[in-house]
């Protein structure tokens, strides 16, 4: 993979065909998020909302509120415009920014969703440091999160480490869990056909566009930094990584 390539640009073509843009699918999510006893006046706060999907998801099941928060117009807008497809713009509120810069409200919400988006405030033990307080009585957390247990090959470790992508095991996220003063209720491991699913629908993607724009000197770009990403799926990650969605209660 090119250290110059623009992974935000990539990203934004890669998850063009996605509901969710997280391995789980939508009903497992759902699962997760009716064990938390949303109802029409619960606030939702969801960090890295991306195409609002899962915010989406809770309203049309629960007719709950969400606040979205998420750094990319191209997302944010997506958000904005099925919310309003589905007549319930009324229901969110999206704000287009980094969330490691949103203001956090104590106590304001019954359900914080952070799938795939630790990274935004440094990593699992921060996000959760951070999003534990704004939760209200009874609140919850619904975190994704990568686990691998090791020792992992070395190829795939000297890959993890070229991009400073640390995964820990699943004792590890346990102790962070505890440290950070919640308890786990419960945790999905996405399927190898979720896996496969999540990462088709961007190879396609990518390829989709591609093809629609031949000669692209940044798509061919983005074509080959794909192949490399099924190379080190196929080899690697399908075999040791898990995708973990935990759903957490503060213990008070
Ligand atoms: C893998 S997607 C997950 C989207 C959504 N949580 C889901 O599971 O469907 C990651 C999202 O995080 C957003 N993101 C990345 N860094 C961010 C930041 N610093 N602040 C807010 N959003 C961020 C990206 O724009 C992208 O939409």
């Amino acid at each position: 993979m090119s250290e110059q390539l623009d992974s935000a640009a990539y990203y934004h073509i890669a998850y063009d065909a996605h509901t969710i843009m997280n391995p789980l699918g939508d009903e497992r999510f759902l699962f997760l998020a009716e064990q938390c006893g949303l109802t029409s006046s619960s606030r939702v706060l969801d960090i890295g909302s991306g195409n609002g999907w899962s915010s989406l998801l809770l309203c049309r099941r629960f007719g709950c509120c969400s606040v979205q928060v998420d750094v990319s117009s191209q997302w944010t807008a997506r958000a904005r415009a099925l919310f309003e497809r589905e007549q319930c713009a009324d229901r969110t509120e999206i704000h287009c920014m980094d969330a490691a810069a949103f203001h956090l409200e104590q106590d304001a919400f019954d359900l914080v969703l952070c799938l795939g988006t630790a990274p935004v405030y440094g990593g699992f033990a921060p996000a959760l440091s951070a999003l534990q307080p704004v939760l209200r009585e009874g609140g919850c957390i619904i975190v994704g999160e990568p686990s691998a247990e090791g020792p992992l090959p070395r190829r795939y470790r000297e890959y993890l480490d070229e991009f400073g992508w640390e995964i820990f095991d699943a004792k590890t996220l346990l102790r962070i869990i505890d440290d950070c003063g919640l308890e786990a209720l419960m945790t999905l491991r996405s399927t190898r056909d979720e896996w496969d699913r999540y990462m088709g629908l961007q190879w396609k993607a990518i390829s989709d566009r591609r093809h629609a724009v031949p000669g692209d000197a940044q798509l061919r770009e983005f074509a080959e930094w794909a192949r490399d990403e099924q190379e080190a799926y196929l080899r690697f990650q399908r075999h040791w990584v898990d995708w973990n969605v935990f759903l957490l209660r503060a213990l008070r």
